[in-house]
């Protein structure tokens, strides 16, 4: 007996179907990829992380770009004892398609031990980091390089001197990363910005960045929230229980709470980004086809409710 209709002749929703956004001149769909989680399983950036299996690792990136994702974002700091992201992508994905912007970014440092060590402030340390993630992602030049700072003090030095290595042509373009919009205004002062990539989702950061993420669209810049589905999680990853709203968005639409918390960002408007992080095809898969779902304005509303509520973030 043959079946003419089954899921596994279905073929899989792509990052295509999010739709598209320009990095300054560099197109991409807006569901990309994270690789903070690659290096390891469990929680991210701490010194004893178990590595994850390399096999494993490789074939959710490769996955990723058969589904069309052609934004993946990366850091030198991303690595596990055995593990590095940008090591990986080099690996998986090299030579590299034409279409695939690979964005990283620069100021965090660690140790050979996987410890935090001294931010990057010089124009001579965070030129040896752009020079760090050429030489481990094999590139000449670096499509995105996103600034990450933490505080409040002044960027001019230190967006100054990406901007000469993007006048040198080891940098395409610029971005910022955990900044407020003072330091966006400071930043476009000295060079034009092309994405900003704050923490941010249901229920985080609501007072400090939905006005930040509409000023950057009326810019024309991306933004790209980081922890968008990991939200109180962090670090340790998507442990959280969900709200009853997500849940009951989630149950609607017969997706996961992590399909919802991606799509409502998206719907935050066409310059937001995603960037999920996974190791899991199955999750990688669920998120990539997040970016074809839409939710509609009773749910929004629910969910807009939720968002400015703190309970959200528990
Ligand atoms: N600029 C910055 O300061 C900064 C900081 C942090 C991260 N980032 C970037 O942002 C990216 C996104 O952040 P993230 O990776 O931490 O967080 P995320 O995408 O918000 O969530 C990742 C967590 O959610 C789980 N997950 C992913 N997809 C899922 C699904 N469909 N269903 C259920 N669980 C799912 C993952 O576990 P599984 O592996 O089990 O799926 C992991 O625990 C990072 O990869 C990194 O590239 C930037």
């Amino acid at each position: 007996m043959t079946s003419t209709s089954s899921a596994s002749t279905t073929a899989p929703i792509t990052a295509a179907a999010s739709g598209r956004w320009t990095l300054g001149d560099l197109p991409v769909n807006r569901v990309g990829f994270g690789t903070m989680r690659l290096p390891q399983t469990g929680g991210a950036l701490v010194p004893d992380a178990v590595p994850r299996d390399r096999q494993a690792a490789l074939a959710v990136l490769r996955r990723a770009v058969d589904l069309g994702v052609n934004h993946i974002d990366t850091a030198a700091f991303y690595f596990s004892p055995l593990r590095s992201a940008n090591e990986l992508i080099n690996s998986a994905l090299a030579p590299y398609a034409d279409d695939l912007v690979i964005t990283t970014k620069v100021g965090p440092a660690r140790d050979l031990t996987g410890e935090w060590a001294a931010h990057a402030r010089t124009p001579e340390a965070l030129r040896g980091q752009v020079e760090e993630n050429l030489r481990q992602l094999g590139r000449d030049h670096l499509d995105v390089v996103n600034l990450r700072i933490v505080g409040t003090d002044s960027i001019a030095e230190r967006f100054g001197a990406l901007a000469e290595l993007r006048q040198a042509g080891l940098i395409r373009h610029l971005g910022l990363s955990n900044v407020t919009p003072a330091h966006l205004a400071e930043a476009q002062a000295i060079a034009p910005v092309v994405c900003v990539q704050n923490r941010y989702g249901i229920g985080m950061r609501s007072s400090e960045d939905d006005a930040f993420v509409r000023d950057c669209g009326e810019q024309g810049i991306a933004f790209v929230p980081f922890y968008a589905i990991a939200a109180a999680g962090g670090e340790g990853g998507a442990t959280g229980a969900e709200p009853a709203e997500i849940l009951t968005v989630a149950q609607a639409h017969g997706v996961s709470p992590a399909e919802v918390r991606l799509a409502w960002t998206l719907h935050r408007g066409p310059h937001v980004l995603a960037i999920p992080g996974t190791g899991d095809l199955g999750h990688l898969a669920a998120n990539v086809a997040a970016g074809a779902l839409r939710l509609s304005e009773d749910e929004l509303e629910l969910l807009e409710t939720l968002h400015r509520s703190a309970a959200a973030t528990g």
